[in-house]
């Protein structure tokens, strides 16, 4: 008869060692080896965009670093469509960006919203994923958005599962007459007497947008900011001014958030291919923008 300690030594192991052949006799049945999303040599298909047949796009998956990059503006959903938003909308967001958040931070039913919608990205993203998407903007591209200010939500307290916004970096778009646009507020304008910041105007109005998405917010849920840095050039000169609006929002969000990640976006814009600009990047001694930030923050149970 094997000792009481022996036997206990040996459900011990084949516990710790589910590969034992005996090991399945305690686990129950054994659950059938998953098979990773992507070859495991080559990595996931979205991470290795040489590996995609040219005029293809690749599979989506969860990325897992916070470099984030994928060689389109948008993804082919699982119903065959090939664009969210409008790729003619100037300053639209990726759409690929938004799949990433709402697969970690929502679940099927959640109530996303977007407070400055201009095509709809987000809109389509839900739809694809069976989030209920609210939209809102100044000057609403289609019927499904609401015209609203963002800094006045037309939504009731704690009523948000997940908020994305992809806020005008300063006055590089006209996205409409509107004079409530926060884009018609320059990030660079000089600090007047009173001010304490350099573009005071464009914080200012953006720390209200921010204030709202955290009074719709329910406790215990995320918001993702996408937006860039930018950068001014002096008419007639070779000096320019350079805007850290990621920094500046970020500090903002601070006051109202807990951060959870920050993300570096790569998209591959075309426009970045266009030689002139390095040869002016070059001579003037500027920098073109590579990336756009990722924020993701937390409103505090
Ligand atoms: C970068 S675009 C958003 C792009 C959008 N995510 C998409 O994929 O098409 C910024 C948007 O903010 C809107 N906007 C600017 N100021 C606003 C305000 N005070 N309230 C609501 N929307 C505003 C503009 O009309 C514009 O559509």
């Amino acid at each position: 008869m094997p000792k009481r300690d022996d036997i206990r030594a040996k459900i011990e192991q084949e516990l710790n060692d589910p590969g034992s052949r005996s090991g399945k006799a305690y686990r129950g049945k054994r659950k059938p080896k998953s098979k990773p999303p992507y070859n495991k040599k080559s990595g996931p298909a979205h991470a290795n965009p040489k590996k995609v047949k040219p005029g293809e796009r690749p599979q989506m998956g969860i990325m897992t670093t916070t470099l984030w990059e994928y060689p389109s503006q948008h993804y082919d959903d699982h119903l065959g469509r090939k664009m969210q938003g409008s790729k003619d909308y100037a300053g639209a967001s990726p759409s690929w960006a938004i799949w990433q958040l709402l697969q970690r931070y929502t679940r099927k039913g959640d109530t996303v919203v977007d407070p400055m919608c201009g095509s709809g990205t987000t809109l389509d993203v839900c739809k694809d994923l069976q989030r209920k998407g609210i939209g809102f903007d100044l000057h609403p591209q289609r019927p499904e958005i609401t015209l609203a200010d963002a800094r006045e939500i037309p939504m009731p307290d704690e009523t948000a599962d997940f908020v994305f916004i992809d806020p005008p970096y300063s006055t590089h778009i006209d996205y409409s007459d509107d004079e409530r646009c926060i884009g018609k507020l320059d990030s660079g304008a000089p600090m007047q007497d009173d001010d304490v910041m350099m573009g005071h105007a464009y914080y200012e109005a953006m720390d209200q947008v921010i204030s709202e998405i955290d009074r719709i917010l329910k406790p215990g849920s995320y918001m993702g900011l996408y937006v860039s840095d930018s950068w001014k050039k002096h008419k007639g000169k070779k000096s320019g001014t350079f805007m850290p609006i990621g920094f500046e929002l970020f500090a903002i969000m601070r006051d109202y958030f807990e951060p959870i990640d920050i993300i570096s976006v790569v998209r591959h814009n075309q426009k970045l291919q266009r030689g002139n600009w390095h040869k002016a990047a070059e001579e003037q001694n500027f920098f073109l923008r590579g990336f756009n930030y990722m924020f993701i923050m937390k409103k505090p149970e």
